[in-house]
């Protein structure tokens, strides 16, 4: 797959499972996420992989975090197994008098996209989510996330389950002006 190839075929595999990226795929990965466009390269960002028991451990997080009724707590539970590998990207919010925090959440959201983008070049299949537990306060604390700071997503990695059928493109004409 070239790199134009990549950029305009991507699209996110719900369906995972083993094998997650080896250590040498997943060093790619996070280091594609180091390498985002960032103002005053403040690396506003922190990736938290979970991978074996830290998947029951992310459950046992998200369960007790939940304030849902019990039939949801069963779909809750097991959100964490639809991958076996999840990086949680949340921001590190850093005090700068040109870059506001706006601009640091788009860059740790960059990091997002651009470990995604590394894993389906490397053969793997992703899938950004987040949901409303991505911005519960226990969740995250259990991160070990400041108060001040953002949980961006859960990026979850692995093997896609089948072969996927490339979505159609989506036409720009509605999108875009053109000054000239
Ligand atoms: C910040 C963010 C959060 C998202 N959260 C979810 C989510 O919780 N559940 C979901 O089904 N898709 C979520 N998505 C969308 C999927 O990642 C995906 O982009 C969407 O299903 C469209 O598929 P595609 O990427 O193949 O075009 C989220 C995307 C972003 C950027």
């Amino acid at each position: 797959m070239t790199s134009i190839e990549l950029l305009l075929q991507r699209q996110s595999t719900p369906l995972l499972s083993s094998p997650a990226p080896n250590n040498d795929d997943l060093e790619q990965i996070l280091a594609a996420g180091m390498r985002v466009p960032d103002h005053a390269c403040l690396q506003p960002w922190h990736f938290t992989v979970v991978t074996g028991n830290g998947l029951q451990r992310f459950s046992d997080l998200l369960v007790q975090s939940s304030d849902t009724q019990s039939a949801n707590l069963i779909k809750i539970a097991k959100m964490p197994f639809r991958a076996p590998m999840i990086i949680v990207v949340s921001t590190a919010f850093v005090q700068h008098e040109k870059v506001p925090t706006q601009e640091q959440l788009i860059t740790a959201g960059c990091s997002a996209h651009a470990m995604q983008m590394a894993a389906v070049a490397l053969g793997y299949g992703a899938m950004w989510r987040t949901g409303e537990l991505a911005y519960n306060t226990k969740v995250k604390q259990g991160f070990s996330i400041k108060d001040h700071d953002e949980i961006v997503g859960f990026l979850y990695i692995g093997t896609s389950c089948k072969e996927q059928v490339l979505k159609a493109s989506k036409s720009f004409e509605n999108k875009v002006s053109y000054w000239e």
